[in-house]
């Protein structure tokens, strides 16, 4: 395998930056391929079977472009259908339930973990099983949070409407005493701090893009994948209306996207 391909890095739209964000971040010596279905998102209110045929297609054009590693950025994808795109990887996959679970297990002391989402993620019960998966014994309080996505896609981060949403969503969650809020999608990194008031300062968030990174890192490390190259190279594909995606991906990625091919399947 060479080191200098790119890690491969997929969601629905363009949520899945919060985790380029973050790899830029950890890996900066890193290229990625990052792939955003612009033209059929949102996924987190598909029925599992039309989310599983989009995954797989998305999985097998990010593999036609040589990557070294796949991360299932999008949630909803991840909870779905996760061991469609691991039975048709040759590479090794990585996806955010996963992450955020080991880390959401590893912060709590309660024992009680509340987990936020789209309404696909929740009702798969992903979260639930790979948590139990690490600790049986932790109660799992989900919540699906359907009108997250399209305020963050607004750009209503503190707004009183988010707000109000938000405490709608998450009081009810905090009544059942969590000490651990798990983001369990895309997009909601970019309400943490408004998130962060709603439930207290005692209640632990946890940002599954920045446990991928730190997973990806330690997986790199390991199997000898990291990029000995220094000068980095992104590419960006979406199928639709790349104009919105560089506008608002500027806003996940925290700063300018390089040129987005659109891809006609
Ligand atoms: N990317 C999705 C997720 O992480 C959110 C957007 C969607 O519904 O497609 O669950």
């Amino acid at each position: 395998m060479n080191a200098r391909l790119p890690i491969g890095v997929f969601d629905s739209g363009i949520g899945g930056l919060t985790v380029v964000r973050a790899l830029a971040a950890r890996l900066p010596h890193e290229n990625i391929a990052y792939f955003g279905d612009t033209a059929r998102v949102p996924y987190g209110v598909k029925s599992v079977e039309t989310i599983a045929h989009y995954a797989t297609q998305i999985t097998t054009f990010l593999l036609d472009k040589q990557v070294k590693l796949l991360i299932v950025a999008c949630n909803t994808m991840a909870a779905v259908a996760s061991q469609a795109i691991r039975d048709l990887s040759p590479v090794p996959v990585l996806d955010v339930i996963d992450a955020g679970a080991r880390a959401a297990v590893r912060a709590t002391r309660s024992g009680r973990i509340g987990v936020i989402g789209t309404i696909a993620t929740i009702n798969s019960a992903a979260y639930t099983s790979a948590i139990h998966a690490h600790d049986a014994a932790v109660q799992v309080v989900p919540r699906a949070c359907p009108l997250f996505v399209p305020l963050i896609e607004e750009g209503w981060l503190d707004h009183r409407v988010t707000r109000l949403t938000a405490e709608e969503y998450l009081i009810p969650l905090v009544q059942q005493d969590i000490d651990t809020l798990v983001l369990g999608c895309t997009h909601y990194p970019l309400l943490k701090p408004l998130l962060q008031e709603v439930v207290g300062g005692e209640v632990t968030l946890i940002d599954s893009a920045d446990t991928v990174s730190e997973q990806a890192a330690a997986l790199l490390a390991s199997q000898a994948l990291a990029n000995p190259g220094t000068a980095v190279d992104y590419q960006y594909y979406v199928t639709d209306v790349p104009q919105r995606f560089q506008q608002v991906g500027e806003r996940f990625l925290g700063r300018a996207l390089a040129p987005v091919h659109v891809v006609n399947w």
